[in-house]
C-alpha cells in the first residue's frame, strides 16, 4: 500500500485534537470529527492556538500555521472517512461505543484502509473483532499531551497483518514520533508499567504523610521525572487514569494496579484535575 494520502481522527478531545494537530503539521490532509460541529470548531481552536503559540516563539512561519489549519476539515458525519487511507480513533474509553464506532467505520472506509485506536487499556483485538477485517485493524498508542510526548505505542492485535501494523509504523514516523512495536497485552508496555507505578505514588501519600507538593518534588528531584505524579495523573485526568486502572486490574487481576480508593473518591467528588479545575492541584 502507497503513502497515506488522507487521514481520519473520530473524536477531537484532548488527544483527538492533539492527533489531529499532528497530522496536520506534517502535511497531511486530516478530517477530524466531532458529534456536534460546535464541539469540532472548539478542537481547531485548540490546535490553532498551540500552533499561533508556535509561531509566536519563532518555531513556525505563520504560513506554515496557517497552511496547517487548513489542511483540518471538520465533520459530524462517520461517511467522510471514505476517502482516508488510515483512521485513528480517539473517543470514550469504553469497549462497546469502540465497538460499535469500528464496525460502522469498516462499513464506510474503503477496503484497504487501516483502522487504529488510540485505546490506553482495552482490548485492540476485542475492537477488531466487531469488523470484518480484523488483519487491518491496529493499536496506535499516543500520550499525553500528544504534540509534545514524542513516543507511540504501535499494537498488534492477534489478527493484525504485517502490511497495515508497518503502515501505521511508518505513519507514526512521518508525523515526527517515535514509534515502537508491540503485541496487545492489558497496559501495552508504557501503561502496564506507568499506571501500577503511579498508584503507588498515591498510596504512599498516606503511607508517608507527605504532601502532594512534597511527593512531586520528591519524584522530580530524586528521581528525575520531568513532572511529579500528583502533577501528571491531574495533567492525564483522575477520572481517565481511575478508568485505565480498573480496566487493567480487570484483566490482570493484580493489586497494584487497582486504583486506590484516595483517587476514586476525588473522581466521585468531580476533582478530575487540570480539565476540571481542581485535582491535587487548583488550576
Ligand atoms: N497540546 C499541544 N501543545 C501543547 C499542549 C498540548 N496539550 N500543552 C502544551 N503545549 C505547547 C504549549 O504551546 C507550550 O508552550 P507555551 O506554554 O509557551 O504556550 C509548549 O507546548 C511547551 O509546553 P510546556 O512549557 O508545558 O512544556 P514542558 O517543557 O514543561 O513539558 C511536558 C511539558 C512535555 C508535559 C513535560 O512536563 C512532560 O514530559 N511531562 C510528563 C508527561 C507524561 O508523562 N505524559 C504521559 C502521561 S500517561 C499517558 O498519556 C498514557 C495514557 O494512556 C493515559
Amino acid at each position: 500500500m502507497g503513502e497515506i494520502q488522507k487521514v481520519g481522527v473520530v473524536g477531537l478531545g484532548a488527544m483527538g485534537a492533539g492527533i489531529a494537530q499532528l497530522c496536520v503539521e506534517a502535511g497531511v490532509d486530516t478530517v477530524g470529527r466531532e458529534v456536534t460541529a460546535e464541539l469540532g470548531e472548539k478542537a481547531r481552536d485548540r490546535i490553532g492556538h498551540f500552533l499561533t503559540r508556535k509561531v509566536e516563539k519563532g518555531q513556525l512561519d505563520q504560513s506554515a500555521r496557517d497552511e496547517a489549519v487548513g489542511r483540518l476539515t471538520l465533520t459530524t458525519e462517520l461517511e467522510d472517512f471514505a476517502g482516508c487511507g488510515l483512521v485513528i480513533e480517539a473517543i470514550v474509553e469504553e469497549l462497546e461505543p469502540k465497538r460499535e464506532l469500528f464496525a460502522e467505520l469498516d462499513r464506510i472506509c474503503g477496503p484497504e484502509a487501516v483502522l487504529a485506536t488510540n485505546t490506553s487499556a482495552l482490548s485492540v483485538t476485542e475492537i477488531a473483532a466487531a469488523t470484518t477485517r480484523p488483519e487491518r485493524i491496529v493499536g496506535m498508542h499516543f500520550f499525553n499531551p500528544a504534540p509534545l510526548m514524542p513516543l507511540v505505542e504501535i499494537v498488534r492485535a492477534e489478527l493484525t497483518a504485517d502490511e497495515p501494523f508497518e503502515t501505521a509504523y511508518a505513519f507514526g514516523e512521518r508525523i515526527g514520533k517515535t514509534p515502537i512495536r508491540c503485541h496487545d497485552t492489558p497496559g501495552f508496555v508504557v501503561n502496564r508499567v506507568l499506571i501500577p507505578l503511579l498508584n503507588d505514588c498515591i498510596r504512599v501519600l498516606d503511607e508517608a504523610r507527605v504532601t502532594p507538593e512534597d511527593l512531586d518534588t520528591g519524584l522530580k528531584n530524586g528521581a528525575g521525572w520531568p513532572m511529579g505524579p500528583c502533577a501528571l495523573v491531574d495533567l492525564v485526568g483522575i477520572d481517565v487514569h481511575v478508568h485505565a486502572s480498573e480496566a487493567l486490574y480487570e484483566k490482570t487481576r493484580e493489586p497494584r494496579m487497582a486504583p486506590p480508593p484516595r483517587l476514586v473518591a476525588m473522581r466521585n467528588a468531580g476533582l478530575l484535575g487540570r480539565k476540571s479545575g481542581r485535582g491535587f492541584y487548583s488550576y
